[in-house]
């Protein structure tokens, strides 16, 4: 069912520190910072040719990563998001398993349009899973957390 791997996200307490590091310190390319506010996060992109790095900031007083950073403060990885053709099949496939997709099972829209949906990290060995469309055109691949 699913694809390639689309991108891991790290989330990260500072991101000019984080960009240095990864800049600097690894010679990767970085994108400049995106504001997201609707997902309460800043992000930018590191493309590695095989996949996408995404590092992500807490952004506003309500971000859905403030309490992951609180219980690592350092940062650490936040989730891993493959794609798949058909979020909805996907869906369905896994409510009918068991398994517990977050936000009632419905697709978020991402912020170009590309909906997504995040899997319940205790039934995927502790890590958050988001899945994601590729069955729908997708005007910018990068934007998304
Ligand atoms: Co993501």
């Amino acid at each position: 069912m699913i694809g390639r791997l689309n991108h891991i996200a790290i989330a990260v307490p500072d991101l000019d520190a984080a960009v240095a590091r990864y800049r600097d310190g690894l010679g990767a390319r970085v994108s400049a910072p995106q504001a997201l506010p609707e997902h309460g996060v800043t992000v930018v992109f590191i493309e590695t040719g095989n996949t996408k790095v995404e590092l992500m900031a807490p952004l506003g007083a309500q971000s859905p990563i403030a309490k992951f950073l609180e219980r690592n403060p350092d940062g650490g990885m936040h989730h891993m998001c493959f794609e798949v053709e058909d979020i909805a099949a996907a869906v369905e496939r896994l409510v009918g398993q068991g398994m517990r997709v977050l936000g009632g099972g419905r697709p978020r829209t991402g912020a170009h349009g590309v909906p997504v949906v995040f899997l319940h990290p205790k039934d995927f060995h502790g890590v958050l899973i988001e899945l994601e469309e590729t069955g729908t055109p997708l005007s910018n691949k990068h934007v998304r957390v």
